[in-house]
């Protein structure tokens, strides 16, 4: 994508800002780690930089659906220390909320999964979370959803979260006559078993497993909701008059190709503590989103509400 030569400068941003009436948001990990959670690819504290211990041959394997249905303890194993918890947001999910309440914002489209949009007041309507969130999970096995706060508790203290439909279900099986089938004994002759004082009961039978709960995160492997594309192509593509771009690496495809799919006479600002060479912006605002967002409201004169605590 070209650059459009008449925007360069934090001023030129400015006016940019004032005068656009629907604008695209597209956000990163960069926005929450004020907050204290992780992004993903600083180095040294990105959360793929602490995933050595797990043995992967690329971290971003503990997002892969093929990875989580062999093995779904090694996606467990970090969720914990990504589950949102408190009701809190940084000033940039504040300004992204003024732009809401400017009627200036068409969508936030949001690469996160912790779902911090929402404390900030930002509407379900404004946003769409291209890689899912934690706000609702799903059974592997039979699709049965829960809010995602029902298996927190088990994530917090490290166990797989398991279906509860399923589990219903297999409970009622287990009660018909016949229900549970014998299981051949691996050791050959049943009997010799039976008297083993280690041989549980249970080995005998076999019982089928309830599915493993999912939070609805978009893996690798998996899909994008549909109205990611749907929404761009089809609704904001046509009325975008600024982008903004905050807080993401733009490493991952398809988000990563916004963009570049959007309409070239569109201006685009970059605000991030690291430049992108993949993608060229018309005005970059290095540093920290924070400080960045704020001072360009200081110089809109527009009230920048911070509340770690949202308002009722
Ligand atoms: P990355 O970790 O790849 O990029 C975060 C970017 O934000 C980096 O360029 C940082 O320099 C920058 N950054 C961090 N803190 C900042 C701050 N306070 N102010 C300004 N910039 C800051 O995260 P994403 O681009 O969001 O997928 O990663 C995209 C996807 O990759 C994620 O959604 C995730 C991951 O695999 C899933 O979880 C499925």
């Amino acid at each position: 994508r070209p650059k459009l030569p008449q925007y360069n400068t934090i001023e030129d941003a400015l006016r940019l800002l004032q005068k656009s009436k629907n604008i695209i948001v597209l956000t990163g990990a960069g926005i929450s780690t004020s907050l204290g959670i992780p992004d993903f690819r600083s180095k040294d504290t990105g959360l793929y930089s602490k995933l050595e211990h797990l043995g992967l041959s690329d971290p971003q394997e503990v997002f892969d659906i093929n990875v989580f249905q062999e093995d779904p303890s090694i996606f467990f194993s970090i969720a914990k220390d990504i589950l949102p918890t408190e009701k809190k947001f940084s000033p940039t999910h504040a300004f992204i909320k003024l732009l809401q309440d400017k009627g200036k914002l068409l969508t936030n489209y949001t690469q996160n999964i912790d779902n911090i949009e929402a404390n900030a007041g930002i509407l379900p309507e404004k946003m769409l979370q291209c890689h899912g969130s934690f706000a609702t999970a799903s059974c592997v096995k039979c699709g049965f959803k829960v809010p995602g706060e029902a298996i927190f508790d088990d994530i917090r203290e490290g166990r797989i979260p398991q279906c509860t439909a399923c589990r219903d279900t297999l409970a009622q099986e287990a009660l018909k006559p016949q229900g549970l089938k014998r299981k051949r004994s691996s050791t050959g002759d049943h009997k010799d078993r039976k008297g083993l004082e280690d041989s549980s009961e249970e080995d005998d039978y076999d019982i089928p497993e309830p599915g493993v709960m999912k939070p609805d995160i978009t893996f690798f492997g998996e899909g994008l909701p549909d109205e990611f594309g749907q929404r761009l192509l089809h609704h904001d593509c046509d009325l975008v008059d600024l982008v903004v771009v905050i807080g993401t690496s733009l490493k991952v495809a398809p988000v990563a190709e916004v963009p570049g799919i959007l309409p070239r006479h569109v201006p685009q600002i970059y605000i991030s503590r690291t430049p992108v060479s993949h993608t060229q912006f018309d005005i970059d605002l290095l540093g920290d989103c924070d400080v960045v967002v704020s001072e360009l409201c200081r110089r809109a004169g527009w009230d920048l509400q911070h509340h770690m605590i949202p308002p009722d």
